[in-house]
């Protein structure tokens, strides 16, 4: 891979097994369990994909069109049915709400956790944990399980952890979309600074606002397959314009 490319995916194909009972209640479903009917679902179909170091990509589509699947794949969290993914430098991915923390471990302990886990050692996870609880704004609560924090302070410690681990390339799917007005403000200024740095960005969005405000390029996926790649504003017309059902 040329080494002006992070990440380069081709032929990305994923399908699930789905399993049908046929039956509405849990015991007949238990009853018919041994006649479920499998059946396979494809969730990305063929998908082609080069993101530049350095460059900001918004994916953007409707629920259910493959947006999560591929950033979980980019992730390495699940596997590619068909096709290759090749990435030049390390991934900080931020995917669920949580996800990546343990419910009955403090703050301080997720973060140690996740800093190893995502590539720091444990002395680098300790001389940056000031700077992750300032972050985060979450002085007064980083000492209790995360179990207990509301959905914007998990998203809060997940972006702090991942803006503070060195990574390369930063995957972001909608988290950031629960953090009040005043965070959300200030993990665009963050992402904005780890581009001026070099830094590379896969984000989803349903917010064409931040689409518009920080990505170079954006890609459409629509059922499973990309349907349109370009400079955002064309691409966000295009796809704002799409009358067609979703088909989840
Ligand atoms: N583990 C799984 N098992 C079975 N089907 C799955 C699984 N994960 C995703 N899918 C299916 O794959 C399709 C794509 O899902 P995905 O989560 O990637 O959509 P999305 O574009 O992120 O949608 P949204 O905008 O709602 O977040 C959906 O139809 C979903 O039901
Ligand atoms: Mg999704």
């Amino acid at each position: 891979m040329a080494n002006d490319i992070a990440l380069s995916v081709d032929g990305l194909r994923k399908q699930f097994l789905l399993s049908h009972s046929g039956a509405a209640s849990l015991k007949t479903a238990l009853l018919w369990w041994r006649r479920r009917k499998l059946e396979h679902f494809v969730a990305l179909d063929g998908v082609n994909l080069q993101v530049g170091r350095g460059e900001c990509v918004a994916l953007v589509g409707r629920n259910g069109a493959g947006k999560s699947t591929l950033l979980s794949l980019i992730s390495r969290i699940y596997r590619p049915t068909s096709g290759s993914i090749a990435v030049n430098g390390r991934i900080a991915p931020l995917l669920e709400l949580g996800a990546g923390f343990h419910p009955d471990l403090t703050g301080v302990e997720n973060v140690v956790f996740n800093g190893i886990i995502l590539g720091l050692t444990r002395k680098q996870v300790q001389a940056r944990m000031a700077d992750i609880v300032r972050f985060a704004e979450l002085e007064h609560h980083i000492d209790s399980p995360v179990r207990t924090y509301s959905s914007g302070m998990l998203a809060r410690l997940g972006f702090a952890v991942a803006v503070h681990v060195d990574a390369d390339i930063l995957i972001v799917d909608e988290v950031l979309a629960v953090g009040d007005f005043a965070f959300e403000q200030k993990c665009y200024a963050r992402i904005e600074d780890f581009r001026r740095s070099g830094g590379t960005i896969l984000f989803v969005s349903h917010n064409m606002e931040s689409v518009r405000q920080i990505a170079d390029r954006c890609v459409w996926l629509r059922g499973g397959k990309v349907e349109m790649e370009g400079a955002p504003e064309s691409v966000i017309t295009a796809y704002q314009g799409d009358r067609s059902e979703v088909d989840l």
